[in-house]
C-alpha cells in the first residue's frame, strides 16, 4: 500500500473513531484492518464462512461458524464460537469443535434437547446437541464418494465445552459426495426430531427419537427450484400468515445465484411431519436476498415462544471471490441478524426479511430528513451533516415521476457505490464497479439486480451501511440486496441522485456506533 493511501486511511480512521462514540480501539482501524466491519460479526482472526449451530439458550444467542484458525483462506474446518444476549454485541469464545479422526467439521446445527431424548445429559441439565458434517479429506483424496457423514457432539455447560459422541458417525454416507449440512429441529406433528439434509441436488428428510439414530423419511427438490449448482445448508421452519401455518424451506445453492455464484433460495409449502410439498410457482426460483453476499444463512433454534420471531443470519460473502477479498488479518463477516416473515404480494406469498429490532441499539441519534423534491443530485450527508460511514437510512421515496432514483455513497477518491431503483425496469440494483478495490477478482465488480414492483410510486429504502458492506431492504424487506465492497478510503458522502423527479418524503437517518471493543 502506498504511503499516501496510508495517510488518507489514517485520517479517515480518526474521523470514524471520533464519530462512533463507543469505538475505543485503534487496533480495529490499523491499515491491516482497513475493511473490518464495525457492527457486523467478524471472527477475531483468520478465515470464517457459514454460520453454524445457531441456537438460543438461557439468555444467550449462540453463533458457531465455519472457521480455519490457521489461515485467512478456507482450509481444515473447525467450529468457531461466539455468544450474544442481543445478536448485536458478541463475545468471542474458544473454538468449540476441532477436527478428529473422522474428518474436519463442516456445517451443521445445534438444538437444546430439553427432554434429554438423547440421554446425553439429564432432565435438570439438558444437553446442547450439535449435529454437523464430518468431511474426511483423506477419503476424498483417495477417490471415495462416501467421505461426508454426520456427527454429533454435546455440551452440558451452555456450549462452553464439547464432547464428541463416542459412536460417531450417526448417519453414514450412502455413496453421494455431497451429503451435508444437517439442520435439526423438533417437529410437534411427527413427535420426533427432523433432520433436513442437503444431498447434491435435493433435500433429504430424516427422523429420530433420540438425535442418535436416524431413518430416512422423504426427498424433495430434484425437479424444483434452482439447480445451477450444488444444494447446501438447508433449513425448515413454520411461519404463519393470516392465521395459516406455512412451512419454509431454505436451500443455499452454489453456484447458480440470481447474480452469479452463491445465493439462498426458498420454497413455501407444507411439511406434514414426513414430506415437504412446495407451493412455489413453477419455473420461479425465489431468493431470500438477491445481492451477491448473503450465503448459507439459517435460523436460530430454540427461540422462546414468548419471543416468537424467526431469526436469520447469513455469511456475507460469495464463493466466487471469498478467498480473495482484500483483507489481511481475517476474512469475511456475517450479515446483520434479520427477522423473517411471510407477506402477501401480488405475485403470491413471499418471504420478507428485515434487520432485527435489536439493531436499533446501534443508533446514536436520529436525523430527520425533511420532505423535498429532488431532480438531479442532492447531497444528503452535506445537508444534514451525516456521520459516516456507519449509517442507517430509512427513506420514503415517491418515484412516480422519476426514471431512476440512486443513492450514491462516495469518498474523496471518486470511488462510489450506487444503490438504485430503475422505475422502467422495475429493478433494484447495486453497482459496485467503481466502489474501490475491485480488481482482486474479475468476477467481483458488477451491477447486480433484483426485481421490485412498487405500487403508486412508493419506494421505501431501508439501508445499513458499515465500513465494507451495504444491506438494502426495499419495501419492508420484500426485495433485499446485500453487497460487500472495499473502498480505499471510507465513504464519507451520500447523495440522492434523481433522474426525473423523486419525492423524498419525511425520512430518517441514524448515525450508528461500532460494536468493536
Ligand atoms: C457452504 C459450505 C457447506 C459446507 C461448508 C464447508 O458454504 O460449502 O456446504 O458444509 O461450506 O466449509
Amino acid at each position: 500500500m502506498k504511503r499516501t493511501t496510508l495517510l488518507a486511511y489514517a485520517a479517515a480512521a480518526l474521523a470514524i473513531a471520533g464519530c462512533a462514540t463507543t469505538q475505543n480501539s485503534s487496533s480495529s482501524t490499523t491499515p491491516q484492518e482497513q475493511h473490518r466491519p464495525q457492527f457486523h460479526f467478524t471472527p477475531p482472526a483468520q478465515w470464517m464462512n457459514d454460520p453454524n449451530g445457531m441456537v438460543y439458550y438461557d439468555g444467550e444467542y449462540h453463533l458457531f461458524y465455519q472457521h480455519n484458525p490457521d489461515s485467512t483462506v478456507w482450509g481444515p474446518m473447525h467450529w468457531g464460537h461466539a455468544v450474544s444476549t442481543d445478536m448485536v454485541h458478541w463475545e468471542h469464545l474458544p473454538i468449540a469443535l476441532y477436527p478428529d479422526s473422522l474428518g474436519t467439521i463442516f456445517s451443521g446445527s445445534a438444538v437444546v434437547d430439553a427432554n434429554n431424548t438423547s440421554g446425553l445429559g439429564t432432565r435438570d441439565t439438558p444437553p446442547m446437541v450439535a449435529i454437523y458434517t464430518y468431511h474426511n479429506a483423506d477419503g476424498e483424496r483417495a477417490g471415495r464418494n462416501d467421505f461426508q457423514t454426520q456427527g454429533l457432539a454435546y455440551s452440558l455447560d451452555k456450549g462452553r465445552t464439547w464432547k464428541k459422541y463416542e459412536r460417531n458417525p450417526i448417519l453414514k454416507n450412502p455413496g453421494i459426495k455431497d451429503f451435508r449440512d444437517p439442520k435439526v429441529s423438533w417437529n410437534e406433528k411427527a413427535n420426533q426430531w427432523i433432520m433436513t439434509l442437503a444431498v447434491l441436488d435435493h433435500i433429504e428428510f430424516y427422523g429420530s427419537d433420540n438425535l442418535k439414530d436416524w431413518t430416512k423419511l422423504s426427498e424433495f427438490g430434484k425437479n424444483a427450484g434452482g439447480h445451477g449448482g450444488v444444494w447446501e445448508c438447508p433449513d425448515l421452519f413454520p411461519l404463519t400468515i393470516n392465521g395459516q401455518q406455512k412451512w419454509v424451506l431454505l436451500v443455499s445453492i452454489n453456484p447458480g445465484g440470481p447474480n452469479g455464484g452463491s445465493a439462498t433460495q426458498y420454497f413455501i409449502g407444507n411439511f406434514d411431519g414426513r414430506t415437504f410439498t412446495s407451493d412455489n410457482p413453477p419455473q420461479t426460483t425465489l431468493w431470500i436476498d438477491y445481492g451477491t453476499d448473503n450465503y448459507a444463512g439459517v435460523t436460530w433454534a430454540n427461540v422462546p415462544a414468548s419471543d416468537g420471531r424467526r431469526l436469520f443470519l447469513g455469511w456475507m460473502s460469495n464463493w466466487l471471490y471469498a478467498n480473495e477479498v482484500p483483507t489481511s488479518t481475517w476474512r469475511s463477516a456475517m450479515t446483520a441478524p434479520r427477522e423473517l416473515s411471510l407477506i402477501q404480494t401480488e405475485a403470491g406469498i413471499r418471504l420478507a426479511n428485515v434487520p432485527v429490532k435489536e439493531m436499533q441499539k446501534l443508533r446514536t441519534g436520529t436525523t430527520p430528513l425533511k420532505a423535498q423534491e429532488v431532480n438531479g443530485p442532492l447531497d444528503l450527508s452535506g445537508q444534514y451533516n451525516l456521520s459516516m460511514p456507519l449509517l442507517e437510512l430509512d427513506l420514503d421515496l415517491d418515484v412516480a415521476r422519476a426514471q431512476e432514483a440512486v443513492l450514491r455513497f462516495s469518498n474523496s477518491k471518486g470511488e462510489h457505490l450506487d444503490v438504485g431503483y430503475s422505475v422502467a425496469d422495475k429493478q433494484l440494483y447495486i453497482d459496485r464497479t467503481q466502489s474501490g478495490m475491485v480488481s482482486f477478482k474479475d468476477n467481483f465488480p458488477g451491477v447486480y439486480k433484483a426485481p421490485l414492483t412498487v405500487q403508486d410510486g412508493k419506494l421505501r429504502l431501508h439501508l445499513l451501511l458499515d465500513v465494507a458492506s451495504v444491506e438494502v431492504f426495499a419495501n419492508g424487506g420484500q426485495s433485499v440486496m446485500t453487497s460487500i465492497f472495499f473502498p480505499n478510503e471510507y465513504y464519507n458522502k451520500v447523495e440522492l441522485i434523481s433522474k426525473g423527479i423523486t419525492g423524498l418524503q419525511e425520512s430518517k437517518a441514524y448515525p450508528l456506533q461500532s460494536t468493536r471493543k
